[in-house]
This record gives structure tokens, sequence and C-alpha cells, in this order.
């Protein structure tokens, strides 16, 4: 009888290693388990088992009975995958460059972003990246903002609670985090890391304890520009401000350099935009940006050394710059994720 079982199992193993398709299945399971099948032959046969060997009798088959409908629960499982897999296609490659085939399209803040990302990378700068989340040294000390600065005040800046850890960003003990209020930090960042000559932009995002109206966020983006070499001058500076403007507003543009004051630049200024093609804001000088010569008291922080060295930064908004160039004048629109304002771009 053990017998009669075992062979009833190996037959069913091996029918079922060569199914391809749902109807073979039904026909292996009619064959055993279905009425004329081999093993409800074998349990009728009970009848002619003597009374006292009929329980184990029925076990057994019983037994069998149970592996055979695993078995059969098993290759059904697998062809529902393999089905699904059929119907899915290939398996993708997430390692191959994309179709070009996008859904969508890019934010408008995005789409700036490499706009100005392009323009620096043609004339030779590249981009560094450094964490949202810096130190009070990174942002202000090493950028020559002194502890009693108004940028570093409370209303202005914010500051995590001194118990809070970042294990990829390090800190002096007696210093706290804060969400870096502008780019320039990366300024520091990539001096300590990298000799002059350095040519370097730094697009991210920023943070400040502004009142959120229609032009200010608590939320806003950067992009630093930190260019460091022999002899540098304020002509360097606005030939590669002038050549950025250009080709951001158009040919026709005016600029204009007008004196303003950072702690980390000497002297600094404010650049200033004339053109007659910008909707409202036409015919009239608008601010865009900061900048200066670094000063040589951040180059001393970070080890450079300002007889040998000269260098310029500049610091502009991407949504300053997105909002001119497409009249945008509220800057939450950026955020709010409405499709009618996005499919715009
Ligand atoms: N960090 C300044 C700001 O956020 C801009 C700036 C950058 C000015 C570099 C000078 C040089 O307003």
């Amino acid at each position: 009888m053990e017998e009669q079982l075992q062979a009833i199992l190996a037959e069913t193993e091996s029918a079922l290693a060569t199914v391809e398709a749902r109807s073979q299945l039904d026909q292996i399971k009619a064959s055993i388990l279905g009425g004329n099948g081999k093993l409800t032959a074998l349990m009728k046969g009970i009848a002619s088992v003597p009374k006292e060997e009929r329980p184990a009798f029925g076990q057994a088959v019983n037994k069998t009975k149970k592996q055979i409908e695993n078995l059969l629960a098993q290759t059904a499982a697998s062809l529902d995958n393999a089905e699904d897999a059929a119907a899915l296609g290939k398996t993708a490659d997430v390692t191959l460059p994309p179709s070009g085939n996008y859904v969508g399209g890019l934010h408008p803040l995005t789409q700036v972003k490499r706009r100005i990302t392009l323009i620096f990378r043609q004339i030779g700068f590249t981009v560094a990246e450094a964490t949202e989340v810096e130190t009070e040294w990174f942002c202000f000390d090493a950028l020559n903002t002194p502890e009693d600065h108004p940028a570093r005040d409370e209303q202005d800046t914010l500051y995590f609670p001194k118990e809070s850890r970042f294990g990829n960003v390090s800190k002096k003990s007696d210093e706290a985090y804060v969400l870096r209020t502008h780019t320039s930090s990366v300024q520091i960042r990539t001096m300590l890391k990298e000799k002059p000559p350095i040519r370097v932009i730094a697009p991210g995002r920023c943070f400040r304890r502004d009142t959120v109206d229609a032009t200010h966020s608590a939320n806003f983006h950067q992009v630093e520009g930190l260019y460091v070499d022999k002899k540098v001058t304020i002509r360097d500076l606005k030939a590669v401000l002038d050549h950025l403007l250009r080709e951001l507003f158009g040919k026709e543009v005016k600029t204009r350099l007008r004196p303003s004051f950072f702690p980390f630049t000497e002297p600094s200024f404010e650049v200033d935009l004339f053109s007659s093609n910008l909707g409202r804001l036409s015919n009239k000088w608008i601010e865009i940006m900061g900048c200066g010569m670094v000063d040589p008291k951040v180059f001393d922080n970070v080890g450079i050394d300002p007889e040998e060295w000269s260098g310029f930064a500049f610091g502009l908004g991407i949504e300053r710059v997105a909002m001119m160039l497409h009249g945008i004048d509220d800057i939450r629109h950026f955020y709010q994720n409405d499709l009618r304002f996005l499919s715009q771009f």
C-alpha cells in the first residue's frame, strides 16, 4: 500500500515538473484526485482492507493527498507568477540611461537651476554640494560673521535644539546646528577640501525665518559662486556676472554693481539689472544678487594665503530669477504643486 502511495506521489511530481499551462494542471489534478483518479480509486479500496487496518490506511492516504494538494498549489502559484511576469514584459534594467520619454515635466525651479548650472559649466565651473543642515561655524563664523550679527538672530535663523545630532555633519561641542541661511557655507566647505585655483557653483536649498508673503518664503534656493585664483579683480567678477545675466535675460540687459555690505566679502556689491524686456519689471533697475571680493579673513579661516590668492563670490536666488524670467509675482506658486501653474513650464 505504502509503495502504491509513493508511486502516485512520484508520478504526480514528475507530471507537474513539465506543466506549462493551467489546463495541464487541471488534467493532472483530475487524474489523481478526481472521481476516477488514482488516489480516489485507492481510497475506495478501503472496503477490502481488514477493519483494524483501516484507520492507518485512511491516515496514509490522507497524508499523501495533502502532499499532492500542496504540490498542486505550488505549481499553480508559479504558473500565476509566470503569467504576471509575461504580462509585465521584460524585467526593467534600472541601470540603463533614460529613454527620454518622460511623463510630465521639470519644475520651473529645477529648470532655472539647470540653466544657470549649464551656463557656468560652459565657462569651467564645477558644481559643489553640501548638506542643508549646517553648523554655526560654517554658516557664520568662518564667513566672518560675528556672534552678534543680526543674521544670526533667532528671528532670522532656524536653530536646532542643542541636543540634536546629525551623524553626517560634525560640529564643535559648544555650537549649534542651523538650517543653512545661505549657500555661502559651501564656499567654506569647498575651500577646506580643495586647493586653489577654485571655480565652483553651489546650487541648493536655504532656510530663513522669513514670514511667508508674496516674495519671501522660509524655504528658498540659491546658487553660490566662488572663484579663487591669483590676481582676481572686480573686473573678473563683473565679466562673469554679466555673462550669466546676458545668457539668462538677453544680450541687451544692462548691469551695475552697487556698493553694499556682506561680512564675507570686501568690497561687497548688490548687482542690479536693467532690461526693457521684463514685463512689469521693465525699464527700472532691479536688484538681483549679492557679490563681492572674498574677504582676506575668510581666506585666513580656511588656511588659504590672502597674499597669494584672491577671489570673488556671489549668491543669487533661484526663485528670484524664475520670477523675473516668467513674470511670476508670488513665490508661493512654486511650492503649492498646482498643476495649472506647473503645466505652463
Ligand atoms: N550669502 C549672501 C546672501 O544670502 C549672498 C552673497 C553670496 C553675497 C556671496 C556675497 C557673496 O544674501
